[in-house]
């Protein structure tokens, strides 16, 4: 999964996919923002005990900020 994530970030960039589709660090960045938000709706329409609730929400921020780095190092400058 991290992989995958990992050409998720790349394909947006010239260096995998179409070398004509780039996409802007700033739209990736904001539409993590939307995901994140929309994940964080979805797991509190789940109904989950509020402890399992607490628990998957932080679960998923932290996958969020793995895949953001995932993105992040492609546009990096070395
Ligand atoms: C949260 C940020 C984003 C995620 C998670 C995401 C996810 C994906 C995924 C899963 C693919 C296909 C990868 C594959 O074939 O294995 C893809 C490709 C693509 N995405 Fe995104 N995307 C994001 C942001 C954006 C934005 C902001 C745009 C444009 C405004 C965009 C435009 C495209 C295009 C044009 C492709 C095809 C690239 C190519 O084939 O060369 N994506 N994206």
């Amino acid at each position: 999964m991290a992989q995958y994530l990992d050409m998720v970030g790349r394909i947006h960039t010239e260096q995998a996919g179409s070398p004509n589709v780039v996409v802007p660090l700033v739209q990736m960045n904001a539409l993590m923002g939307f995901v994140a938000d929309a994940l964080t709706a979805t797991i509190f329409g789940l109904g989950l005990p509020r402890d399992v609730e607490q628990t998957t929400l932080r679960a998923f921020q932290k996958l969020l900020w793995i895949q953001n780095d995932l993105i992040n190092r492609h546009y990096a400058r070395a």
